[in-house]
């Protein structure tokens, strides 16, 4: 004889309906009790007790419907009153419940047992304490269950595998992301470096308790190659040919200055003995090491008229048309300009190589790169890239595990699959091969569609809120398993309310939360 309503006096849970005929090991459905009809809502967490087999289960509940056979479309009579429609009524509603796991001696299972029709369904709710049946993962603190108040941790050992966070303008994607940095700062060893874009997000010192080394990012120290790519873009050449003069006469003009550095003379170098020197036997390392250490303590000097010289013995030496000469010449004055040299090239006393060393020797365990002062769009994407590029090279000439956690917010900018280069190629690396370093990603974004295909391919955590357009959640389907009941629930999701799908979802499968308050 089975004892009756073994569960029911918990506190806490409510039972609302029995498995009826159909059920299967993960989707079972449900009759719901016509008392618990206003009270069941897509994405409880529920408990099957199958009594008959002396097994519980925990699950979610999806898909529920609302019926009613009396006033039915096709059963209607012809007569039909709307407003006497009440005393017609005989509601009555379904549900699923999708099942997480069975639940034995604390811990949670995969099962293949089918859940028996007749077993009773009761809804978790926030008077509940789930520890009474199930020992709940701890780990990275992010939120409650939307319904249970479960608290729902990440699994830190996730985070190698990286995770993107993703929803529509608004939905708490930065706030969610700073709950993921502060708890990973509190609870692991992993050394974290945010690339803030708008600068809103990460950039006050006062949100992380003072503890925070912020990078100004228009400081940085731009390598030849970034520089002459902003001069190029800059100056509207498309032309891979003129494009190159620019490369060469930036590379000339680092190479002028360092060798009158390293010569001991205050003046720079003659054109002509740097482009020999360059041809044939400067050490290009050693003259990049020259130029931040020149950067470092703000000697290197940007001048323009010195460039224009440069630029023009450049053109010059490569037998340049006097049209083009005249050309450059114009467009630097009026595209270009003093102002970009004096103002924005010089004061770049930033070294990517010294913040990177204070993040690997675990010296500054939260850096944060605030982009937003940094005016150049293309400049943006290639400090990101060498930051990540820099640490990416320590890692793999160390070859032991980096613990460091890279943050990129509005990665639409950096990890797009057209138009990100060159951020998106280290970020599509690190997605790749990060895991065996542990080096792990977080990525935030509006759309799926932003992140890259190889980046999206290896990120195995994702939370996800509302999102912008049907074609985001056809792309989230597939890329996530087990979304198939959630379309009518997505839209309606509040902010701060993201499902929690893949490796770091201790329960499995997508799970319904609340963020943290997060300040
Ligand atoms: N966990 C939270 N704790 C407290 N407030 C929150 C939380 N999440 C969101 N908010 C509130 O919602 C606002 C928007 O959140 P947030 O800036 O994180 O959204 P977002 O998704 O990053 O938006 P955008 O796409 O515009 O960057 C915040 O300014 C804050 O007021
Ligand atoms: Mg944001």
């Amino acid at each position: 004889m089975v004892s009756q309503n073994t569960l029911g006096h918990l506190r806490g849970l409510r039972l609302v309906g029995v498995v009826t005929s159909g059920s299967r090991a993960s989707v079972v459905p449900v009759r719901v009790s016509r008392d618990s009809i206003d009270f069941v809502r897509d994405e409880m967490l529920a408990l099957i007790e199958d009594v008959e087999e002396n097994k519980l289960y925990l699950g979610v509940v999806k898909g529920s419907v609302k019926r009613d056979i009396a006033i039915d479309g096709s059963s209607l009579p012809t007569n039909f009153d709307p407003e006497r429609s009440l005393s017609y009524t005989a509601p009555l509603m379904t549900c699923y419940v999708e099942v997480i796991g069975e639940i034995a001696d604390g811990s949670l299972e995969l099962n293949f047992s089918i859940p028996r029709p007749g077993g009773r369904v009761y809804i978790i709710t926030q008077d509940f304490d789930i520890a009474m049946l199930l020992k709940v993962p701890e780990g990275l603190h992010v939120g409650f269950h939307k319904f249970s108040g479960m608290r729902v941790s990440l699994d830190p050992r996730s985070l190698d595998y990286h995770v993107a966070v993703l929803g529509a303008t608004g939905t708490g994607k930065s706030r969610l992301v700073k709950a993921l940095v502060e708890e990973a700062l509190a609870r692991t060893d992993y050394k974290v470096i945010v690339f803030d874009h708008t600068g809103l997000d990460y950039s006050d010192p006062s949100r992380w308790g003072g503890n925070v080394n912020i990078v100004d990012g228009s400081r940085v120290a731009l390598t030849p190659d970034v520089i002459a790519v902003v001069l190029a873009d800059r100056m509207g050449l498309a032309s891979e040919q003129q494009r190159d003069y620019i490369f060469l006469a930036v590379t000339l003009y680092i190479a002028r200055s360092t060798l009158a550095g390293s010569m001991g003379r205050s003046s720079l170098a003659s054109s002509e003995y740097a482009f020999k020197r360059l041809l044939e036997n400067l050490d290009l390392e050693g003259m990049i090491e020259g130029y931040f250490k020149l950067s470092r303590s703000g000697s290197f000097k940007w001048d323009f008229n010195e460039f224009l010289e440069v630029l023009d013995y450049c053109l010059t030496l490569m037998n340049a048309w006097s049209s083009t000469r005249v050309k450059f010449k114009l467009l630097s004055h009026v595209r270009v300009g003093r102002r970009f040299f004096e103002n924005y090239l010089n004061g770049r006393s930033v070294i990517v190589g010294d913040v990177v060393e204070d993040i690997l020797s675990g010296k500054s365990r939260l850096t944060i790169v605030d982009l937003s002062r940094e005016v150049e769009y293309e400049a943006k994407k290639f400090i990101v890239y060498q930051f990540l590029k820099e640490v990416w090279d320590k890692v793999l000439e160390s070859r032991g595990r980096a613990g460091v956690l890279a943050v990129v917010d509005e990665a639409h900018n950096y990890a797009c699959a057209r138009g990100c280069e060159p951020s998106s190629g280290i970020i599509a690396r690190i997605a790749r091969e990060g895991r065996k370093w542990g080096f792990g990603l977080i990525l935030a974004s509006q759309r799926v569609i932003d992140l890259a295909p190889e980046v999206r391919g290896n990120i195995n955590t994702v939370f996800f809120s509302r999102v912008q357009s049907a074609s985001d959640y056809d792309e989230l389907k597939r890329w996530i398993e087990g979304l198939q009941f959630i379309e009518y629930t997505l839209p309606l999701l509040a902010r701060r309310e993201f499902y929690l799908a893949g490796l770091g979802n201790p329960f499995r499968k997508p799970l319904l939360v609340r963020v943290r308050d997060v300040s």
